[in-house]
């Protein structure tokens, strides 16, 4: 029940449930919508309980002033801009990787960038037939500002070497292009929200684009999910599809390889399906 609600219901009952709160230990009143707090009138700010109030003195009067100037605060705040239309607009108007990198950079609307210290772009050759795809920096990525370069990403590097592929590689027919759909890193490293990857969407769509690769690899979930709605890395792993009109290979994360070691068979039946791809004739 909202706390509007019970004030119009029964102002006896609503203090008692404010008093029950503030016994609880509750200090902050938060509505469905967001306020902006900055703008709220002194009233409501000196409403707030106050840690040092003796322990007898009665809390129904803190809570009676609380819902007082509750009900006198300002509106709430209009809903900001919506982050996917925004993302979609910056996306389009980037006509070169550069400009796609700027873009990205100046999008505020994505509350992971406020964590990160580093909006990690991409690393390899823009020339490249293959494209990586992956989940979202972690730590050393996120420190270093390049896609992986902590453990996972040196068994990237070994995997594709060892079908002849390399990020390094300046020859497009050997070369990597490496990516992920999140350019911040999340917080304690957990998987990017569906809202977080709705909004990067149109960035990543765009590098696809941009950079033009003749495959494109999907590691884990999160890039999964973002090509093609779908999750289930594990059972989709090995079987080629399509995304944004080009072949898509779903293959494991080289994390969940370091953790599980023994799937490290099938992904090497993935790099060599991805081998027998590149190789077949145009
Ligand atoms: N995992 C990812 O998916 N991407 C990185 O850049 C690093 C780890």
């Amino acid at each position: 029940m909202r706390l509007g609600e019970l004030i119009t219901q029964d102002a006896e009952a609503a203090l008692a449930a404010l008093a029950w709160q503030l016994d609880c230990g509750v200090d902050e009143v938060v509505g469905d919508t967001a306020l902006d707090r900055y703008a709220l009138p002194e009233a409501v700010r000196e409403a707030a309980p106050r840690p040092d109030a003796p322990r007898g003195q009665t809390v129904a009067e803190p809570a009676r002033r609380a819902a007082q100037a509750l009900a006198n605060a300002p509106p709430p705040l209009a809903q900001g801009p919506d982050p996917v239309a925004v993302a979609t607009e910056a996306a389009g108007r980037a006509a070169t990787l550069s400009a796609l990198q700027e873009a990205l950079a100046a999008f505020d609307l994505c509350d992971l960038k406020r964590g990160a210290r580093n909006t990690v772009f991409a690393d390899g050759n823009p020339a490249a037939r293959v494209l990586i795809l992956g989940e979202a920096p972690g730590r050393e990525e996120d420190l270093e500002g390049r896609p992986f370069v902590g453990r996972a990403g040196q068994l990237l590097d070994r995997m594709f070497a060892a079908i002849g592929l390399s990020r390094h590689s300046p020859d497009a027919e050997a070369a990597l292009y490496i990516t992920n759909v999140m350019p911040w890193r999340p917080p304690g490293n957990r998987d990017p929200e569906p809202a977080e990857i709705g909004m990067m969407r149109p960035f990543v769509e765009r590098h696809i684009a941009l950079v033009d690769p003749k495959v494109i690899v999907v590691m884990g979930n999160t890039p999964l999910f973002t090509l093609t709605g779908t999750r289930g890395i594990v059972r989709a792993r090995g079987a080629w599809t399509q995304a944004l009109g080009r072949p898509l290979l779903p293959m494991t994360h080289p994390a969940y390889l370091l953790r599980n070691p023994i799937a490290k068979r099938e992904a090497w039946a993935d790099l060599l399906a991805l081998k027998a791809r590149l190789t077949e004739k145009e």
